[in-house]
């Protein structure tokens, strides 16, 4: 193993919460039913696909443009709630098992979907940190599909084989599983199937990585 590309959000930090709070405000401004069940559909998902998730309980129909501007609503909402984050946000857990296996020699990359992703690592004082950043600026397919982890990999110059993704949303596996990479699953992912190893904190990762 060479190489540890990390899921963001609900991985190195714990952005869910303010992701629930923006697309429930957009929902009631539009009298669109939304809860905690439907959010945790939204993990791993793109802003785009997410709203299509949502809009399943809409009883009318909203055009393209419609869509973009709820998209943008959520955004600006969501991106309001992210200047609460601070360096604090980032867990002594995360902080240990990232300077461990910088330590290692391991190359350590970001793969997400969030178009956020840069914001959101600057704020926790990660924003120099990785060695490739893979988010949903440089993709066209959001995960179940594998496009993230894959261009990660070439940015570090490894093969899926060479490098271990690390998630907790289920889209997320099934899109390790698909790249050919193996998978560490946190939290919900933990119960997929396909998933190469379960753990509970990301510290966990250093005994797995242990001689590997
Ligand atoms: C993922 C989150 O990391 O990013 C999803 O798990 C979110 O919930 C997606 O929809 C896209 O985020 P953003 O910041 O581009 O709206
Ligand atoms: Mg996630």
């Amino acid at each position: 193993m060479k190489a540890v590309i990390f899921d963001l959000d609900g991985v190195i930090c714990f952005t869910d919460r303010y992701h629930y709070l923006a697309w429930k405000e957009m929902a009631d401004e539009i009298g669109v039913y939304f809860d905690e069940t439907i959010n945790n559909r939204l993990r791993g998902v793109s802003r785009m696909a997410s709203l299509e998730i949502i809009l399943e309980k809409a009883s009318g129909e909203y055009s393209q443009k419609e869509k973009e501007a709820l998209a943008e609503k959520k955004n600006a909402i969501y991106v309001k709630l992210l200047d609460r984050m601070s360096i604090s946000d980032l867990s002594d857990d995360v902080k240990r098992t990232l300077e461990e296996l910088r330590k290692r020699g391991y190359l350590l990359a970001i793969g997400s979907s969030s178009k956020n992703t840069k914001k959101i690592l600057a704020k926790i004082g990660l924003g120099d940190f990785f060695d490739a950043i893979s988010d949903g600026t440089n993709i066209t397919r959001s995960k179940p599909d594998p496009e993230v982890f894959l261009k990660a990999a070439e940015m570090l110059s490894v093969t899926p084989q060479e490098a271990l993704v690390v998630e907790d949303a289920l889209a997320g596996i099934d899109a390790a599983v698909s790249g050919g990479f193996s998978s560490a699953g946190i939290g919900e992912a933990a119960t997929h199937e396909k998933v190469t190893y379960r753990i509970e904190k990301l510290s966990d990762l250093l005994g797995i990585l242990q001689g590997k």
